[in-house]
């Protein structure tokens, strides 16, 4: 099959030098792009900056903010099979990006936030979608409510939550995987190398059931 898969964080520019993000270290994304090519699958790897190295058989997409990230995923998803957007995307940018370092004077400064586009909202609204679509929750508290929430309002087949406390810089995590028929499973706190092949089963099963070998829908979708 053929993964695409979204790591990292985004940089939102303020100006040459300044820029809004996140603690995201992209662990758990590369981590299952690994994983997803050790099971012999095709990855797409669509990170923002982060520490790490690319595996080295994925092909491999840098990104910077998030709107380079939004045109990148929406090159490469209809050629997937599975699209799992694990980066943690910016929620705001700022309104307006100087092209010169901006000055420090006295007083306060005020920046205009203005929200960046859902990629994963973007294409869970896609008609006739023909990959399995995957969505993270990063969660400080009602981890499992505000997951059905978003599995829901973002039109996934699966969405995976995590505590964002435990999952966002470290090397472990729990995870709980809802899936669009309700379903639910919780796999115990572990590495995000493990938890990661778990995963990659469970998207690539759940991939074949939904789909048949031509890549066409088999189950109705609700
Ligand atoms: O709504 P929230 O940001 O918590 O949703 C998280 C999920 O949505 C993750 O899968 C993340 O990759 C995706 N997302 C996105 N584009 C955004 C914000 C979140 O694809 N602008």
């Amino acid at each position: 099959m053929r993964f695409l898969v979204t790591a990292g964080p985004t940089r939102e520019p303020i100006d040459p030098v300044r820029y809004i993000s996140n603690r995201s270290s992209g662990k758990m994304g590369y981590a299952i792009a690994e994983a997803a090519l050790e099971a012999g699958h095709e990855v797409i790897l669509i990170s923002g900056p982060v520490k790490l190295d690319p595996p080295r058989d994925a092909k491999f997409v840098s990104v910077s903010a998030s709107d380079e990230m939004f045109d990148a995923v929406h090159r490469h998803a209809d050629q997937s099979d599975v699209c799992i957007l694990c980066a943690a995307v910016a929620d705001y940018k700022s309104a307006k990006v100087s092209p010169v370092k901006i000055k420090k004077r006295a007083g306060n400064l005020s920046l205009e936030l203005v929200p960046t586009r859902d990629i994963l909202d973007s294409l869970g609204r896609g008609q006739n979608r023909r990959f399995l679509l995957v969505g993270f929750a990063a969660e400080t508290n009602d981890v499992e409510e505000n997951a059905v929430q978003k599995l829901r309002a973002k039109n996934c087949d699966i969405i995976v939550a995590n505590d964002a406390r435990l999952g966002m810089e470290g090397d472990e995590n729990e995870l709980i995987i809802l899936f669009r028929d309700s379903e639910m499973r919780k796999i115990s706190r572990a590495s995000k190398k493990i938890l990661a092949h778990e995963l990659v089963k469970i998207f690539s099963e759940f991939a074949t059931k939904t789909f048949d070998k031509k890549n066409v829908m088999i189950t109705e979708r609700n």
